[in-house]
This record gives C-alpha cells, sequence and structure tokens, in this order.
C-alpha cells in the first residue's frame, strides 16, 4: 500500500531563511503522526507543502502515491479535495452561519444533494458537540467554539488526510480534550490518516493513549496504558530536521538532548 505522504529530502528557505534543510519522513495510510516543534520551527510549512500551497526550493512531496510539488494548481485541487484541513489562524467565513461554513466546501466539491449535505454538516457537528448551534453566525462562539466549527469543516467530507495545525492550543483543558477525542474518533472509526502538528504535549499524549470503541451501540472513550499506547507516532522538528521519530514511550526516553530539554519544559511538575 502507497503511503499518505511521503517527504524525500525537502528544503525550503525564505529569502535567508533557511526553514526546512533535507526533511524525510514518511506517513502511512490510516496512521496518526504528531508533529511537535517550537513555535517557528516550521510545523505550519510542512502542512503547506503537503497542500501544495508552498513549493519545496528541492526535494519532493508524494501525497497518495502522486508527486505533488511539481504538479499543477489544476491538479492540485483534485488532491486537495481528499484533504481536510484545520489552520492555526481559523478562517471561518464571518457572513455565514456555522452550518454554511462546515457545509461550503461539500456544497462545491461534492456531488451531494442539498439534503445530504445538511445531513453530514449536521453529523460532523454533533461530533464537536455543537449540533445546536447550526443557525448561529461565527460573531456568536466562543474561541473554542469556533475552533471546533473549523475541525467539523475540516472532517466533513471524509477526507482521507486529515492536517490539523495547533487545533487545540488556546483552547480551555475542558474543551481540548472534546476536540481531542474527535480526533481519536475520526481515526479509529473513520480509519483517516491525521498529521496533528502541537505544541501543547498534554494533547498529542491524550490522541496517543486513547482509542475510540463501539461498546454495544455506544461510543466509548477508553484509555490505554502507557505501554500499549502505540496509537501515534511522534515527529519532532527542531533544526530545521526532524530530530525524534518514534512512540510516546520513547519519546519520553529520548536521549536526545533537544527532546530532553523539549520535554522538560513542557512536562509536568511545571
Ligand atoms: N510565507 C512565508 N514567508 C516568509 N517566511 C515564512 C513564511 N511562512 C513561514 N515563514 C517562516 O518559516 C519559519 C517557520 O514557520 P512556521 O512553519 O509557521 O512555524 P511553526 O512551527 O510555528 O508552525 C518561520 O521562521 C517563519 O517566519
Ligand atoms: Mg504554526
Amino acid at each position: 500500500m502507497e503511503p499518505a505522504v511521503v517527504f524525500d529530502n525537502v528544503s525550503l528557505a525564505f529569502d535567508e531563511n533557511l526553514v526546512l534543510d533535507g526533511v524525510s519522513f514518511t506517513v502511512s495510510k490510516g496512521s496518526m503522526v504528531m508533529l511537535l516543534g517550537a513555535s517557528g520551527a516550521g510545523k505550519s510549512v510542512i502542512l503547506k507543502l503537503i497542500l501544495g500551497l508552498l513549493r519545496p526550493d528541492s526535494g519532493s512531496i508524494s501525497v497518495n502515491g502522486q508527486r505533488i510539488d511539481t504538479m499543477r494548481e489544476h491538479d492540485l485541487l483534485r488532491v486537495r479535495a481528499d484533504m481536510g484541513m484545520a489552520f492555526q489562524e481559523i478562517a471561518l467565513f464571518d457572513s455565514l452561519t456555522v452550518s454554511e461554513n462546515v457545509g461550503y466546501r461539500l456544497d462545491q466539491e461534492s456531488s451531494l444533494s442539498e439534503d445530504d449535505v445538511q445531513q453530514r454538516v449536521e453529523e460532523v457537528l454533533g461530533f464537536v458537540g455543537l449540533r445546536d448551534y447550526l443557525e448561529r453566525m461565527p460573531s456568536e462562539l466562543s474561541g473554542g467554539q469556533r475552533r471546533r466549527v473549523a475541525i467539523a469543516r475540516a472532517m466533513a467530507s471524509r477526507p482521507k488526510l486529515l492536517l490539523l495545525d495547533d487545533s487545540t492550543t488556546g483552547l480551555d483543558p475542558i474543551t481540548a480534550v472534546d476536540v481531542n477525542e474527535e480526533i481519536v474518533k475520526l481515526r479509529d472509526l473513520e480509519h483517516i490518516t491525521c498529521i496533528m502538528v502541537t505544541h501543547q504535549i498534554r494533547d498529542a499524549f491524550y490522541v496517543a493513549t486513547h482509542e475510540a470503541v463501539r461498546q454495544n451501540g455506544d461510543l466509548k472513550i477508553i484509555e490505554l496504558d502507557a505501554a500499549q499506547a502505540d496509537n501515534a507516532e511522534f515527529m519532532v522538528l527542531h533544526d530545521r530536521r526532524i530530530v525524534f521519530r518514534g512512540s510516546g514511550s520513547e519519546l519520553l526516553a529520548s536521549q536526545d538532548k533537544y527532546v530532553k530539554e523539549f520535554l522538560y519544559m513542557t512536562l509536568p511538575p511545571w
């Protein structure tokens, strides 16, 4: 099976600022990768490269078996139709209702009937606990609710690849858990590939150590003990390169100097 995403020796600079220097990694289909790194490390740049919004200076990038770094914009639209993304800077349309915000891509890019679009919109808003907010305007929502709408919109088209850029940063801890649980459900019940950028290590571990299961028709989120928690892989981006790749327990045990410092700064006790 071809991988969902392949970076091969990718480098990118903005003028004098070399952001990625020979970055290589593979994300298998149906897997989940947590991309960690300090602010400014290049995490969002990696997601934008996957979307084809940026192009590398050298190296190659493939998504679902297709080279996208050399692809024409017209063909990229088709590749992007299989991706859902929720960016750090949430871009909801202020003049559209919650329901319209979530449904607009489905309206434009799918062959679904109006009723089917509406049904899917209500379903994904239900996932993020906002089914009662269909007719609200974005200005009537809290920051956390807006983020959840952005995540619902990213999920609406059942993308094969979900890209989440710091979706839980700035949320209160309770809402962050709600959002994390939705991500867990998508991974375990809809079997999507997910790359989750975060600098909230707490959220990364939550997603890695929880699993969504159906029990007697009910949906449950269960906690795995740390030893079996290989539900997500971690990558740490530092100094223009991936300096770590492995499971959560390997991350905690890493002897890499930067990884140790990063964990020391971000894990309790604070
Ligand atoms: N469009 C752009 N033009 C110039 N510099 C950029 C652009 N996008 C990102 N950068 C620079 O690339 C580096 C990585 O940015 P980014 O990927 O946003 O970091 P983060 O890991 O916080 O998401 C930063 O130094 C940023 O200033
Ligand atoms: Mg970023």
